[in-house]
């Protein structure tokens, strides 16, 4: 087992990474301290793992709160529904909520256990690669509004993160690459050494080659860890984590959460905003493609699938969180291992980087 710690100030919590860590019932138990709590997971998750994570919890007044899976149920109708769930639970101040599944169970628990009783504890029992390296760690909690993504939301840190990497076995292999862009992500801003063990590596993480996923979730969790704790509701760094996103969020939103899902958009979305920076002289068109190709090599698309129209993807990025007073931010970079927020862009160069 590996573990960190996020440090915020006086708070701080563990991320334990290993296989066989829902075995684990007393460690478990030990996250759950008062004596209700809300399990909240999806229909594909549940019926795998939900059955030990009861047993561990045995004795104490357990709620179960099961969604079907995908973005499509990350909504304000589900939150209100796990709100009910800890209203039949009765569930009193010192209540967990503990998400066991992947990012839309994670976001969607953590805004109920945000909101309860103007917050309560929260668990992350990640069983997804993108979980476990991203939004399991940080304590952005959100559901979506037909506007947009995480539109509505809460800052709300878990108190243990438990990723128990046995679960991956499960998971199919489509979402298992979507987890590992965003693995890449982490050393196309800020770890050139990481993104080269990356390149070094690639097989064996498609593999799921045990050592080699643990190193990389550790590695992408130590660097998040380490920007969360630097800019917990971010002010500024934390921004750059969202690099290729406000693409990616765009393509998504285009295709009505049916098409890419998320960590692809995202591949695509770090690809265009890679070029974009290149066009505009920042970065050299070399590290671009040494990108695409790490991204091609793992599996992930690189280009903007067939049919969206780069007008329509510009007004979804205008709508994006990041942006301030109308203007319009973007993660760009200055090449592998430096990412930087930049305003004001150039919509045309936007627009041609889209291919419009
Ligand atoms: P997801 O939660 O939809 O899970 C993907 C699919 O895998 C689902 O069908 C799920 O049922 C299934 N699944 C999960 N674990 C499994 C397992 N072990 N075995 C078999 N099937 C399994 O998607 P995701 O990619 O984990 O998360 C995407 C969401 O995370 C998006 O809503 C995104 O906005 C959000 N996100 C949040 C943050 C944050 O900081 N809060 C960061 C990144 C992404
Ligand atoms: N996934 C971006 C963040 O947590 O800030």
């Amino acid at each position: 087992m590996r573990e960190l710690t996020v440090e915020l100030g006086a708070r701080r919590y563990p991320i334990r990474i290993g296989a066989g860590l829902l075995d684990d019932a007393a460690g478990l138990r030990a996250l759950v301290p008062g004596r209700h709590a809300l399990v909240v997971s999806d229909d594909n998750v549940a019926p795998l793992y939900l059955g030990k994570v009861l047993a561990a919890l045995s004795g104490k007044a357990v709620g179960t709160f099961v969604i079907a899976p995908g973005e499509q149920e990350k909504t304000l109708d589900r939150f209100a529904d796990a709100l009910d769930a800890l209203s039949d639970l009765g569930a009193s101040r010192d209540a967990t909520v503990l998400a066991l599944g992947g990012g839309v169970v994670g976001d969607l628990a953590g805004f109920a256990a945000a909101c309860w009783m103007r917050g309560v504890r929260f668990v992350q029992l990640p069983t997804t690669l993108l979980a476990m390296v991203d939004s399991s760690v940080g304590g952005k909690t959100a559901v979506d509004l037909p506007a947009g993504k995480n539109l509505v939301g809460a800052f709300h840190q878990p108190s243990a993160v438990l990723a128990d990497t046995a679960t991956l076995a499960t998971l199919p292999a489509r979402e298992l690459r979507a987890g590992l862009a965003e693995v890449v992500k982490y050393g196309a801003i800020g770890d050139g050494d990481f993104f080269a063990w990356l390149e070094g590596h690639a097989e064996a993480l498609l593999a799921s080659e045990p050592a080699a996923i643990v190193e990389a979730i550790f590695r992408s969790c130590a660097h998040k860890a380490g920007v969360v704790a630097r800019d917990e509701t971010e002010q500024g760094e934390r921004a750059l984590l969202n690099f290729g996103h406000t693409f990616g969020h765009a393509i998504e939103a285009e295709q009505r959460f049916g098409g890419l899902i998320h960590g692809e958009a995202v591949a695509v979305g770090m690809v265009l905003a890679a070029r974009l920076s290149a066009t505009l002289g920042r970065a050299p068109h070399g590290d671009g493609e040494r990108l695409a190709a790490l991204l091609d090599r793992l599996g992930l698309p690189t280009s903007l699938p067939r049919g969206l129209d780069a007008e329509a993807l510009l007004a979804r990025m205008r709508l994006d969180k990041k942006a301030v007073s109308g203007q319009m931010r973007l993660i760009l970079w200055r090449g592998i291992g430096r990412a930087e927020v930049v305003a004001g862009i150039d919509e045309d160069a936007v627009l041609r980087a889209l291919g419009g």
